[in-house]
């Protein structure tokens, strides 16, 4: 035997052995122990009601669950679609339900209507990312969680009776992979019986062609295979709501009268709200909330957890724990943060560098200023030197002149006393030699 087929035959599990038992153990009360423990914990199931303002989304939702829920009507000026939750505990013998019914207020009231899918497709995954942080923490208590991701998608169809508005295409092309759709024929009193017929045609034709994946009610289960399979084929239903009661015969029912007649909400000769009711609440509630569970939320989940980096198999298949991919994550994040690190100390050292060389530049410069400086100065006191030099000679000259002067001032003086004396004598000589007036002096020593 080759050694890739032991290794087979090791790998492979066991097969269980059937086995018959002696009497009764117990163990056949295990639906009835979920049944329980489900009725005991108590439903969460939560719609979305998509479609224009005014079309009837709270009376078909008041229809539905034969209550009044009290929503506000929306304006036609709101800026931009906004997605109202409301929930309410309901309960119908002992069974509790936690119904959310979120309204897309405003939806189609906008003149550019390009991203009016957005807030919608916004607030589906801000519910799935709820759930997926609750599953991702250490302490989850799933148990008691408000799951408020979005089960179905009630998409209100305008009764024009020509085909979809673009709108409604690329909306729906959004939301289905994201929720569970199921298209309605709003206000179908308003449509004729023929008209209807092939409006329904058209707008699964439509549906079809551009690729829009709508809900389509479970097969798979006998005891319901039928029934659904039946009721595809009735989509997109074509209701009528309403919260008045009209005396019919001598019952009292749910309708809505006209001048020429009563369309009853529960005859299924007038509209399909009764198959609407099956099929959403009676039938396929529990798949509704599956398929949200294994299908849409998986699906995001999954590119959630790729885009953070984890994977089933490396490149060679191998199967990689959660374990190894974190860790292989966590290494990754610190070389990356090392790097960076790194990187951040280079400029650092580089910054320091260019400042230094700046700093020695300026003193540099700032050298040359002074030295530039010292030079003017030193020559500015060479010639204040000269100055004063030139002024110490004129002093002295001068003084050497005054010195001159006083000596023939005292002189002259000396001349003057004797002149009584003289008198006659200086009288016979020409004037010439007379001794000049005192005033003249300084004249003379300039
Ligand atoms: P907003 O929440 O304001 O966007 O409106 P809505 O979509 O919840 O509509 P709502 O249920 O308030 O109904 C608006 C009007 O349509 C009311 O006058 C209802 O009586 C009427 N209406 C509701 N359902 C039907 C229906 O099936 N047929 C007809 N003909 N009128 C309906
Ligand atoms: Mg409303």
């Amino acid at each position: 035997m080759a050694a890739t087929d032991l290794e087979r035959i090791s790998n492979a599990e066991p097969e269980p052995r059937s086995l018959s038992l002696g009497g009764h153990v117990g163990f056949d009360s295990l639906p009835d122990q979920l049944v329980s423990k489900s009725v005991t914990q108590g439903f969460s199931f939560n719609i979305l009601c998509v479609g224009e303002t005014g079309i009837g989304k709270s009376t078909l939702m008041n229809t539905l669950f034969n209550t009044t829920f009290e929503t506000e009507e929306a304006s036609h000026h709101e800026d931009c679609v906004r997605l109202r939750p409301q929930t309410y505990d309901l309960q119908e013998s002992n069974v509790h339900l936690k119904l959310t019914i979120v309204d897309a207020v405003g939806f189609g009231d906008q003149i550019n209507k390009d991203d009016s899918y957005r807030p919608i497709v916004d607030y589906i995954d801000a519910q799935f990312e709820n759930y997926l942080q609750e599953e991702l923490k250490i302490r989850r208590s799933l148990f008691d969680y408000h799951d408020t991701r979005i089960h179905v998608c009630l998409y209100f169809i305008t009764p024009t009776g020509h085909s979809l508005k673009s709108l409604d295409l690329v909306t729906m092309k959004k939301l289905d992979s994201k929720v569970n759709i199921i298209p309605i024929i709003a206000k179908a009193d308003t449509i004729s019986k023929s008209e209807l017929h092939k409006f329904k045609i058209k707008i699964m034709g439509e549906l079809v062609s551009n690729g829009v994946q709508i809900y389509q009610f479970p097969t798979d289960d006998e005891a319901v295979a039928e029934i659904n399979a039946v009721m595809n084929a009735h989509l997109p239903f074509a209701v009528v709501g309403s919260t008045e009661e009209v005396k019919v015969g001598n019952k009292l029912v749910r309708a809505r009268q006209y001048p020429w007649g009563v369309v009853q909400v529960e005859n299924e000769n007038h509209c399909d709200f009764v198959k609407l009711r099956e099929m959403l609440i009676r039938v396929n509630m529990e798949d509704l909330r599956e398929q949200t569970h294994s299908r849409h939320y998986e699906l995001y989940r999954r590119c959630k957890l790729e885009e953070m980096g984890f994977q089933d198999s490396d490149g060679d298949s191998q199967p990689f724990s959660l374990q190894e991919t974190y860790e292989a994550k966590r290494k990754e994040f610190l070389s990356e943060l090392q790097r960076k690190e790194e990187e951040m100390r280079q400029m650092f050292v580089n910054k320091v560098k260019e400042t230094e060389l700046e700093l020695k530049e300026k003193e540099r410069e700032l050298h040359e200023k002074f030295e530039h400086l010292k030079r003017i100065h030193q020559e500015e006191k060479r010639k204040v030197e000269e100055k004063r030099r030139e002024l110490e000679e004129e002093t002295n000259a001068f003084n050497c002149r005054k010195a001159a002067m006083e000596a023939l001032q005292s002189q002259a003086l000396h001349a003057t006393s004797q002149q009584p004396l003289r008198k006659d004598k200086d009288k016979k000589k020409p004037a010439s030699l007379r001794p000049g007036p005192v005033w003249l002096l300084p004249v003379l020593l300039r």
